[in-house]
């Protein structure tokens, strides 16, 4: 019998790039209007009448400042959330994927991030994350923690999305160069889990983008890309740019475990130039 997988968050960036690569007989696909994921019974009762045996976990609260601004939202979407999704998941007996984030990093470190440093968040969306990552682990064994960072698709508006419309005679662009992490393409991080899901490596993983750049640079490349190397780009300091959430300054992230079971992941300027590329034709 094939496998039937869930994708929670489908409608998100990570979602549809998963969705797109699931033979569709036997994946379905939840989206936020379908499947609350703060919704236990709604959970408990959707995960049993689908009887999954796989559950990707998208779903989240993933704008960083407006999880400062709304605690309680974030924690109940992004902890809450993830451990209806795994209770559910136990009860099915599902595998599961939680999606995590480098932002449960302090960003303190020199160099990139392994799969077992200590986290220490410095937001509400990174505590809440963390949170989720322990809430599934506490009641799931079968369970996938992938951490990546500053995810980027074709399609919604993102970073790069963004970028690729912007008309740089408008004004000076302006990005901070002393935050660095490893920008991610969706559709990259979309094929790698579904080759984790193949291993039986359970566990912490980390699947980004190799390499690393500041908002700056990853601004610079995508105006590259577009052929704007003139383009008037300003590099500023984090705090030139205020905002609610405290961001690590690296949370460059090393793909250690993932590497070892044979899930590797291409540098991010390959991964961006290709996207821009694609977007152009
Ligand atoms: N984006 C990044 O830079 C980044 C970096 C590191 C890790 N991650 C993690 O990667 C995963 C995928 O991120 P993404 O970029 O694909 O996020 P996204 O595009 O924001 O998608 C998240 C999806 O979750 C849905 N959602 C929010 N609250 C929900 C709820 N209570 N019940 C069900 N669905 C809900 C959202 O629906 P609405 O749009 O209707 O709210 C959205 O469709 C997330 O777990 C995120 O924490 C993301």
């Amino acid at each position: 019998m094939p496998r039937m997988t869930v994708v929670t968050g489908a409608g998100g960036q990570l979602g549809m790039e998963l969705m797109r690569r699931l033979d569709e007989s036997a994946a379905v696909g939840l989206t936020r209007a379908r499947l609350d994921v703060a919704n236990a019974p709604l959970v408990e009762r959707t995960m049993r009448d689908i009887a999954p045996d796989l559950i990707i976990h998208t779903a989240a609260a993933t704008n960083v400042d407006e999880c400062e601004r709304r605690r309680a939202a974030a924690y109940r979407t992004n902890v809450l959330g993830a451990w209806n999704v795994a209770r559910a998941a136990a009860q099915t007996g599902a595998a599961m994927v939680y999606v995590s984030t480098n932002y449960v990093f302090d960003g303190a470190k020199l160099g990139p991030y392994l799969e077992y440093d200590d986290p220490a968040p410095l937001s509400a969306y990174g505590a809440t994350k963390l949170h989720g990552e322990r809430a599934a682990r506490q009641v799931l064994e079968r369970l996938y923690v992938v951490r990546t960072s500053w995810l980027y698709s074709r399609w919604g508006r993102n970073f790069v999305t963004r970028l690729l419309t912007v008309d740089p005679a408008d004004g000076p662009l302006r990005y901070v160069g002393d935050q660095v992490a490893s920008p991610t393409h969706a559709g990259d991080l979309a094929q790698a889990i579904l080759q984790l899901v193949e291993t039986q490596a359970f566990g912490a993983h980390h699947l980004a983008n190799e390499g690393a750049t500041s908002w700056y640079g990853w601004a610079a490349a995508v105006l590259a890309e577009r052929g704007l190397h003139d383009a008037a780009l300003e590099e500023i300091r984090a705090d030139q740019f205020p905002r609610a959430a405290v961001v690590p300054a690296n949370s460059e992230l090393a793909n250690v475990t993932a590497r070892a079971v044979g899930v590797t992941m291409r540098p991010w300027a390959a991964a961006l130039a290709d996207l821009v590329r694609a977007a152009a034709g």
